[in-house]
């Protein structure tokens, strides 16, 4: 090996140096100050973006409403119904504490839980009286086919449309369909949307039955505690009286609901 003098104290002194005695050593930078004219740019273009959020966010929320009413539109209803389902979701939720994700995923996703009687006959969904066992089955269908919409999507919100597409007809006893899931083994989102469906259909007149009043569906909600709905989910609910009246008594048009939606 070939000796070169002065080449290893060099290393050594490379070597013994901290960051701070390299920075020290660093030509200094100038450090110019932005002028207003750069504050004022950058706000500008700040509040571009912030608007082309808000846009896009509205555009979104109104997409989801449109198609959801798509589904609701042969059964008569005009989009009043998945509005306030998804007005009493999001309060529940709220009251629950879920975090915010898990509040907009629910509030945007709730409202296509019956995405899938698109793929249900006129026949079916239009008919005024009692439907007979076999024409229950198909309409019971209306669960799975929903979720087979939404399956297979990386999209949380699309997960969530999946989940609650599929559970909101379970049972908290085990006696609803498709699965017949009991208790906590239907997700949280299903046993929401599960109780503010049965408490919206209560209080709407369909091809069926007449509307009944604000506080027979309550009273309802509370009878089906246990067997029907979660017992602590219509606990919080009876709770939340007030403010479902007045989702109840609000009667929004779409353009109203998708301003309302920016979750705070
Ligand atoms: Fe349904
Ligand atoms: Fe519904």
């Amino acid at each position: 090996m070939t000796y070169i003098p002065g080449r290893g104290s060099h290393r050594r002194k490379e070597r013994d140096k901290t960051p701070e005695s390299r920075r020290d050593e660093e030509p200094r930078k100038e450090y110019i100050p932005a002028n207003d004219i750069d504050i004022l740019k950058l706000k500008n273009a700040h509040e571009e973006l912030a608007d082309t959020h808000r846009t896009l966010r509205e555009s979104q929320a109104e997409m989801i409403f449109r198609f959801a009413i798509a589904a609701e539109y042969k059964d008569g209803d005009t989009g009043s119904h998945i509005m306030r389902i998804s007005d009493y979701s999001t309060e529940m939720g709220n009251a629950l504490g879920l975090s915010h994700h898990d509040l907009e995923c629910l509030r945007y996703a709730s409202p296509m839980h019956d995405i899938g009687k698109l793929g249900i006959p006129d026949k079916i969904l239009q008919k005024p009286g009692k439907l007979d066992d076999s024409e229950w089955e198909v309409m019971k269908q209306h669960t799975i086919i929903g979720f087979n919409i939404f399956k297979g999507s990386h999209s949380p919100l699309l997960k969530a449309a999946a989940e609650i597409a599929l559970t909101h007809h379970e049972k908290f006893d085990g006696s609803g369909y498709p699965d017949g899931l009991k208790a906590e083994h239907i997700p949280i989102f299903g046993r929401i949307v599960a109780l503010v469906d049965v408490f919206d259909a209560v209080i709407s007149k369909r091809c069926y039955k007449t509307a009944s009043t604000f506080e027979e569906g309550m009273k309802c909600i509370e009878e089906l505690s246990n067997s029907h709905l979660d017992p602590d989910l219509v606990k919080v609910f009876m709770k939340l009286e007030g403010k479902m009246f007045k989702i109840y008594s609000a009667n929004k048009s779409i353009q109203q609901y998708v301003k309302d939606e920016e979750i705070q």
